[in-house]
């Protein structure tokens, strides 16, 4: 396994991102007069560190929330939809949303949760990924705040995993195993 993003570059960016996230919504009219907290929705399991990460660095108001989505197995890239298998809990009719996922790959996820989301208020979803895979994401799906844009290689760690493995790994790192889920760099 070849580490792609190491823990001191992550948390750097985090910041970075949590002062870009902060200026965004400080600049709100809406956040200015009413003071309501953003409605901060990771998608388990990837976002898990990321987001308790970014979270404990924004110093605007927030309320914590989750989803699931049916997921990849292994690396194979389905070709459905994904689908929600556990909706947010909150009420998020009028809420302000910023959804926070691991990575953004083909879009599909981030497209979903976007529509399922921002009925009837569109214009109140952002979206924060910490990687995204620049030459496969289509044009028409876009995230706001955006960690690293990385090459077109399955990833590892700081909550991505392979068959459900690595997500504890404290750093990002390129996938180098074969389909039993045995890293080859390590024999
Ligand atoms: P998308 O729907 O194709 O954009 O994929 C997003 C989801 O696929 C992410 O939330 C991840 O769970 C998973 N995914 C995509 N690429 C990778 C990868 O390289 N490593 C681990 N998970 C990935
Ligand atoms: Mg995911």
């Amino acid at each position: 396994m070849r580490t792609l993003i190491d823990a001191e570059r992550l948390q750097a960016r985090i910041s970075d991102m949590a002062l870009e996230i902060d200026s965004y919504y400080r600049g709100q009219d809406w956040y200015r007069m009413t003071q309501e907290p953003v409605v901060v929705i990771g998608v388990l399991a990837g976002a898990m560190f990321f987001m308790a990460d970014l979270v404990r660095k924004l110093s605007i108001r927030t309320k914590l929330d989750f989803t699931r989505m049916s997921t990849y197995s292994g690396k194979a890239t389905t070709v459905q939809q994904p689908k929600i298998i556990c909706p947010p809990a909150s009420r998020l009719h009028d809420a302000h949303i910023l959804l926070i996922d691991d990575i953004l790959d083909t879009g599909r996820t981030i497209g979903v949760l976007r529509t399922h989301l921002a009925w009837p208020y569109p214009e109140d979803v952002k979206t924060a990924v910490l990687l995204r895979k620049s030459d496969k994401v289509p044009y028409d799906v876009k995230a706001d705040f955006i960690g690293f844009d990385i090459p077109d290689e399955w990833v590892v760690g700081y909550g991505l995993d392979y068959n459900g493995l690595y997500r504890e790994l404290p750093y990002v790192a390129v996938w180098s195993g074969d389909e039993s889920g045995q890293d080859q760099s390590k024999s």
